[in-house]
């Protein structure tokens, strides 16, 4: 589904696109999109919502946005992002596992809850399963400090601990009901 004309998705992504040229992209990024955060938490809705969870906004090669609506209940599989990622919480909650590391083997992760208005960073080395702790479903700015989606990067199944190649179909099918812990 296409974003409406009026979308106010538009504004934010010129601006963080802005942002992303400046000579210090990281803060310029940061700062824009908690400005847009806050803003958009104050609307108290979804700026835009269709059936999937994932909408990519933009992708260049220092650039990566998508809009995120969590289904609540669900859990995403782990995988990293080999570049700096910052998650702008606007409505709702995420919630972050973030599995320690041994070579390509993660371990039992730690446990990390965003409530609407959140930024939080990612660094690149940082290996993350997503998830929706809430009742209803989230919104949120995903932003990368590079071509997410042109970058080989990892992804582990929920079910074992063992890296494989990144592959957006099976991200989405790896998705499952969060396990009581
Ligand atoms: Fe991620």
């Amino acid at each position: 589904m296409p974003l409406s004309a009026d979308s106010p998705l538009y504004p934010a992504i010129t601006d963080i696109v802005n942002a992303a040229a400046d000579p210090d992209p990281f803060d310029e990024v940061k700062a824009v999109l908690s400005f847009y955060t806050n803003r958009f938490h104050s609307l108290g809705r979804l700026v835009h919502e269709e059936e999937d969870d994932e909408l990519l906004l933009h992708a260049s090669p220092n650039l990566t946005i998508y809009h995120i609506t969590l289904s609540p209940g669900v859990q995403y599989p782990p995988h990293n992002h080999l570049m700096d990622a910052l998650i702008g919480i606007y409505r709702g909650s995420e919630t972050n596992f973030i599995y320690p590391a041994t070579g390509d083997e993660i371990d039992t992760p730690e446990r990390q809850d965003f409530v609407a208005p959140a930024v939080t960073h990612m660094s690149p080395d940082t290996i993350h399963s997503v998830a929706n702790t809430g009742n209803g479903r989230s919104g949120a700015l995903h932003v990368y400090l590079g071509d997410l989606p042109g970058t080989s990067r990892q992804l582990w199944s929920l079910a074992d601990s063992h890296a494989e190649p990144f592959d957006n179909d099976r991200y989405m099918a790896g998705a499952r009901p969060i396990q009581p812990e």
